[in-house]
C-alpha cells in the first residue's frame, strides 16, 4: 500500500487503495499499522456506499453504536431534518479530543464527505505525540507527574468556549457533567507512544496545582500545542474518507467559511482490532450501559 504524506506533522493519503473492495486480514493489519504510524489516513476521489464506509471502519475496531434511529452520526449543515445529526459544523469548535472527559477516550474517528460543495470549512488537526516530543525540557520536567481534569457539561451546547468554567449547578445535580482525570503525559492503549494530553475545550485544571498556577502552565502548553506550524488543515473534497487517531491527534474547526453544503458521515471506534482479537476500549465518556440505552455517541461535532 502506497501513501503520500499530507504534511510534515501527520497523515498520509492512500493512493492505491480501493475502499470498495473488501480487504483480507493482512491488508487490514497494514491499514492499522499505517494508522498507528501516521495517525491519519485519507482516501480521496472514490465512489463508495455506506456499507463500504462501515466495512472500512471495522478494519480498525468495532464501531460505536450510531445515534438512535440512524445508520451513523452526521456532521451536516443540511437544512432538512437529518436523523443522527451530531452538529451542523457551522460553529467554531475549539481544539479537543473526543471523550477526553471520560475514562476511555475514543481511539479513532472516520468522516466521509458524502455531499460537499467546494470551499467549505476545513477541519484542523495537530499531532500531540509530536507536541510532547518537541516540548522544551523545562516544561516536560514540570508536567512529568502531573495530571489534568477534563470535563464536559452535556447539558449545554458549547463549542467555542472552554468547559473549564462552565458547569451549571443544575446540570451537576442532574448528573450531566462528566469529568475524568488523566496524566498529562498520557499513554494510549493502541500505540507505543506518549501524548501531550491537555486540550483547550475540555481541560478544566491541573489536579495537583493551585488554579492560577495550573492555568498559567496550561496556557504555556496550549501555546506550544497550537502553534501554526503544528497544524494540518484538511481541505475537504467530495468523497474524501478520513480516519484519524483521536488520542494522538486533536482536532478543531475554525469559524465557518462560505455557505457551501457540508454533509459528513461519521463513525467512531469502540475498541481496537489486534492480531490476537479485539481490545475492548469504550469510546464514550458516559457509563457503557447508559450509552447503550440511549444508543448515542457523545461526540462534539
Ligand atoms: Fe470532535
Amino acid at each position: 500500500m502506497r501513501g503520500k504524506p499530507l504534511s510534515d506533522m501527520l497523515g498520509i493519503e492512500l493512493i492505491d487503495f480501493d475502499i470498495t473492495r473488501p480487504c483480507g486480514p493482512e491488508e487490514q493489519a497494514e491499514l492499522r499499522h499505517l494508522f498507528c504510524e501516521h495517525h491519519f489516513l485519507l482516501i480521496r476521489g472514490q465512489k463508495l456506499t455506506d456499507e463500504d464506509h462501515d466495512r472500512f471502519g471495522k478494519y480498525f475496531g468495532p464501531l460505536s453504536l450510531p445515534p438512535k434511529g440512524a445508520d451513523a452520526g452526521y456532521v451536516t449543515n443540511k437544512e432538512e431534518q437529518v436523523v443522527g445529526r451530531l452538529g451542523t459544523g457551522t460553529d467554531m469548535l475549539l481544539w479537543h479530543a473526543d471523550g477526553a472527559y471520560g475514562p476511555h477516550p475514543g481511539i479513532g474517528t472516520s468522516l466521509w464527505a458524502k455531499e460537499l460543495t467546494p470551499g467549505t470549512t476545513p477541519t484542523l488537526f495537530l499531532n500531540a505525540v509530536r507536541a510532547l516530543e518537541t516540548l522544551p525540557p523545562r516544561l516536560r520536567a514540570r508536567i512529568g507527574t502531573l495530571s489534568a481534569v477534563h470535563m464536559r457539561d452535556t447539558g449545554i451546547v458549547r463549542t467555542a468556549q472552554p468547559f473549564r468554567d462552565s458547569a451549571q449547578p443544575q446540570n451537576v445535580e442532574a448528573g450531566l457533567v462528566r469529568s475524568y482525570q488523566h496524566p498529562i503525559i498520557y499513554r494510549p492503549p493502541h500505540i507505543d507512544a506518549q501524548v501531550l494530553y491537555v486540550n483547550e475545550l475540555m481541560t478544566s485544571h491541573i489536579a495537583e496545582l493551585p488554579r492560577e498556577e495550573g492555568e498559567a502552565l496550561l496556557q504555556e502548553l496550549f501555546n506550544h500545542l497550537y502553534a501554526d506550524h503544528n497544524v494540518y488543515s484538511h481541505e475537504w473534497q467530495l468523497n474524501d474518507v478520513i480516519i484519524w487517531d483521536n488520542i494522538a491527534l486533536q482536532h478543531c474547526r475554525p469559524k465557518a467559511v462560505g455557505s457551501g453544503q457540508r454533509h459528513l458521515r461519521r463513525l467512531s471506534l469502540d475498541g481496537w482490532n489486534t492480531e490476537g482479537g479485539v481490545m475492548k476500549w469504550y469510546a464514550t465518556g458516559m457509563p457503557r450501559d447508559l450509552a447503550l440505552m440511549e444508543g448515542r455517541d457523545l461526540a462534539i461535532a
